[in-house]
């Protein structure tokens, strides 16, 4: 086989005829290896062996969709990340940190749908057989007579059994094991990785299999991560957390059947992954009372609304240069804030070290945070607790002022549910507000970021 050699970044797959030190793509250090690189044709030319099924044309007005088509599996969290169940064909990436409990959710997930009535091939490239039946004891689950389990890497031996076997689902466990014997690159290289997904790929959409890949996140590792295969699958699911606590989270960064940025929260005990119904309550569950820098806030996560503490600890800063470090919050974002709290509200924070925390491990994105962060920040700065039962709504604009924030209303319920008592929430999101009749919390709206510091008592 002809082949040349290219250099890839192990962490995007950028590809460069030369080795970089830097990527410009990703811009991470040194993650460039050099790879034997099979040209299109070689590739082209081997993958018609391969035999993928071939779809003829039809009208799109024949192509009929019915939602009871989804695949549901009764993990209610997982299905709500799917986008409401799994669609046939589809190829859901799951990535996340080696023993985050990647197999552990896909090992549920099969027995789930099995036991909803479809069948399973369960790709197990990286246990033996044994390991996953063991893990299969300790869920309790497997007693079944539609999931089926190999250990196999080798693509082209796979999409044989799946041919013969002809499953609803088959999860491939981890796709940086898997080896498509017609290249040359080992498994886990960029070509690798990319060529099985996209094979897979193909695959599933030809014969309306499901097809779950995982794939490990790597920062430094030789494996290809994979930011490799986003592009190729239809879903890609990120699970977050960190190792040793036990919640997870189970993102949705991309998915061409439902909305994007939808979680589900899960708590790893000694039976598996269980679903967590109401993440406010847990997040909020350790949160100290009568201490300042401790405010709440409520952050939109796909369709859901989650009340999360935001954590402050603000101190003198012990020698030369101030610190500023934020935990699940945007580090820009808070030096912004910071400059806000300085310039609009007079704090003199260019000699104290800064320190945000979001409390429970989860990352915040949503710019209605930014009130909360600086009412945090203010707060431990004065050394005044903010009243336990207030939620803060709001995003902080550069004049000081507040903007309107999306679905108010959904988070505004939430901090309901949850027993606040009132909420402090830009003017704007006032108007044509439609609260229900049974309205037990105070609405209190602020134009400016002064106004509300004063309505706290923390200015
Ligand atoms: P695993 O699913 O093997 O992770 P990944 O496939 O992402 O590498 O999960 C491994 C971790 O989960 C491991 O540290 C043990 C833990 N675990 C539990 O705490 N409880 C359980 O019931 C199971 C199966 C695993
Ligand atoms: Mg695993």
């Amino acid at each position: 086989m002809k082949t040349k050699t290219v250099f890839s970044c192990q962490s995007c797959g950028f590809q460069s005829p030369k080795w970089l030190g830097k990527c410009p793509d990703c811009e991470s250090w040194n993650s460039f290896v050099e790879e034997d690189y099979a040209s299109p044709q070689v590739i082209s030319k081997g993958r018609t062996n391969l035999d993928l099924p071939q779809e003829e044309p039809v009208l799109i007005k024949d192509v009929h969709i019915k939602e009871e088509d989804r695949l549901k599996s009764g993990i209610a969290e997982l299905d709500r990340v799917l986008g409401g169940g799994l669609v046939p064909g589809s190829v859901v990436l799951i990535g996340g940190d080696p023993g985050i409990g990647k197999s552990t959710i896909s090992l549920q997930f099969s027995h789930q749908l099995m036991r909803a009535g479809a069948k399973v091939l369960y790709v197990s490239a990286e246990e033996s057989v044994t390991q996953t039946k063991l893990r299969a004891q300790r869920l309790g689950i497997g007693q079944g007579e539609r999931l089926y389990i190999v250990n196999q890497a080798d693509l082209g031996v796979i999409l044989e059994f799946i041919r013969k076997l002809k499953p609803d689902l088959v999860i491939v466990d981890s796709i940086q094991v898997i080896s498509d014997s017609r290249l040359t690159s080992a498994a886990g290289s960029v070509s690798q990785v990319r060529e099985c997904a996209a094979t897979l790929a193909r695959f599933a959409k030809g014969t309306n299999i499901s097809i779950f890949i995982i794939g490990h996140v790597t920062k430094e590792g030789t494996l290809a991560g994979p930011r490799v295969l986003e592009h190729i699958v239809d879903t890609v699911l990120y699970f977050e957390g960190e190792r040793f606590s036990s919640y997870r989270i189970l993102r949705a960064v991309k998915n061409r059947f439902g909305s994007t940025n939808e979680i589900g929260v899960f708590e790893m005990g000694t039976k598996g992954l269980c679903e967590v119904e109401n993440p406010s309550q847990i997040f909020l569950a350790q949160r100290p009372t009568d201490v300042s820098g401790s405010v709440v806030i409520s952050v939109l996560e796909g369709t859901r609304p989650i009340l999360v503490e935001v954590q402050a600890l603000v101190s003198k800063t012990g020698f030369g240069y101030p610190l500023r470090r934020a935990e699940g919050f945007d580090y820009n974002r808070l030096s912004l804030l910071v400059a806000v709290l300085e310039k609009r509200i007079g704090l003199s924070l260019e000699t104290e070290d800064i320190f945000v925390n979001v409390a429970g491990g989860i990352k915040v994105e949503d710019p209605a945070a930014d009130l909360g962060v600086a009412a945090a920040v203010a707060s431990a700065f004065r050394g005044k607790p903010v009243d336990i039962d207030v939620v803060l709504l709001g995003e902080v604009g550069l004049a000081g002022e507040i903007r309107s924030v999306s679905q108010s209303i959904l988070r505004i319920n939430e901090a309901q549910k949850l027993g606040f008592k009132r909420c402090i929430l830009p003017k704007n999101n006032l108007k044509g507000l439609d609260l229900p009749k049974a309205n037990t919390i105070k609405l209190e709206p602020v134009a400016t970021l002064k106004e509300a510091l004063d309505l706290l008592g923390i200015n």
